[in-house]
């Protein structure tokens, strides 16, 4: 029930209709009897500087923020995490009052949430040879997690290979490279690597019968293959990959971890990751 004590959460994006993270969240908040909800929250482009202001004024807890605020959230805050702002997003907001006013922090649980999720699916990233292929926001977050998690090599493909370059250059690591993304780089690339992460939108719903491996070639059976799509659970790339005898783990892992880590900001309390697993995934056959 909602009373007078009820603490507040959100998610501030747009759009967030087809957001997992109220089902997710307030799941957790319902198996572990906290008298707290998460609400989804329209905030359109430019208006989330008043977002952040609103969320402090009516008593929020905190919230998520997702695309497209994850950077510009940044200059609303007070203060920022090293991480959060070595990554260059924000994607979590812990709002604390105290005696002289209240205070707006920024997180980032992406990239502890990918390298979480993918110690879950088996693979120890330290001392791995890895291929990114994408290089948007959600390969910023990986491309972070890796390198703290003492990752050898990081080969970054993008079909745009400038953008690659700016972002290698910009993390300056001697471990980073950068390549086009054509079927010929990626096959060839795959070959020398333990670990492939798919940060591209290819094999998103509706787009299902896309991947970036080239139809009829197997995957190296060595390789883990993480897919950040989770809708589908189950992309045409990591069909491809089980057929071939590779390790497949798929995209929700990555929400659900880095939603428990936001959770736990806000809460203080460990959180039940199984149970905003099955939330999440219930909501995804529900067809939302
Ligand atoms: P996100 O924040 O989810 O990473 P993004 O910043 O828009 O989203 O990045 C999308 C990524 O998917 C980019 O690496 C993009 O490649 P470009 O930089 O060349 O645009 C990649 N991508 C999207 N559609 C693609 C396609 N059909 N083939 C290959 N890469 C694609």
């Amino acid at each position: 029930m909602i009373d007078g004590r009820t603490q507040l959460v959100g998610v501030i994006g747009w759009p967030v209709e087809h957001s997992l993270s109220p089902a997710m969240h307030n799941a957790a908040f319902e198996a572990l009897g906290l008298n707290w909800r998460y609400v989804p929250l329209p905030v359109a482009p430019g208006l989330v500087r008043e977002a952040v202001r609103g969320l402090v004024a009516l008593g929020f807890r905190g919230a998520n923020v997702t695309v497209p605020h994850k950077q510009s959230v940044m200059s609303a805050l007070d203060s920022t995490t090293p991480e959060a702002a070595a990554i260059g997003a924000v994607n979590t907001l812990l709002i604390t009052r105290g005696p002289d006013g209240a205070t707006a922090s920024g997180y980032n649980t992406d990239a502890r949430g990918f390298i979480n999720a993918l110690r879950r699916g088996g693979f120890e990233p330290q001392g791995k040879r890895v291929i990114i292929a994408g290089a948007g926001g959600a390969a910023r977050a990986v491309v972070h997690g890796l390198l703290a998690a003492g990752a050898g090599q990081v080969t970054i493909l993008n079909r745009t290979v400038e953008r690659a370059h700016r972002l290698i250059s910009e993390l300056g690591d001697p471990r980073l490279a950068a390549q086009a993304l054509t079927p010929e780089s990626l096959v060839t690339a795959a070959d020398g690597a333990e670990l492939l992460v798919n940060t591209t939108t290819v094999g998103m719903w509706p787009d299902i019968q896309e991947s970036i491996w080239p139809a009829g070639v197997p995957l190296p059976s060595h390789l883990t293959v993480f897919d950040l799509v989770y809708n589908p659970l189950e992309t045409l790339l990591l069909r491809q990959a089980r057929k071939s005898g590779a390790q497949a783990i798929d995209g929700l892992g990555m929400l659900v971890e880095q939603g428990a880590l936001a959770f736990e900001i806000w809460t203080g309390q460990p959180a039940p990751s199984e149970v905003m697993r099955v939330a999440c995934e219930r909501q995804l056959r529900s067809g939302r």
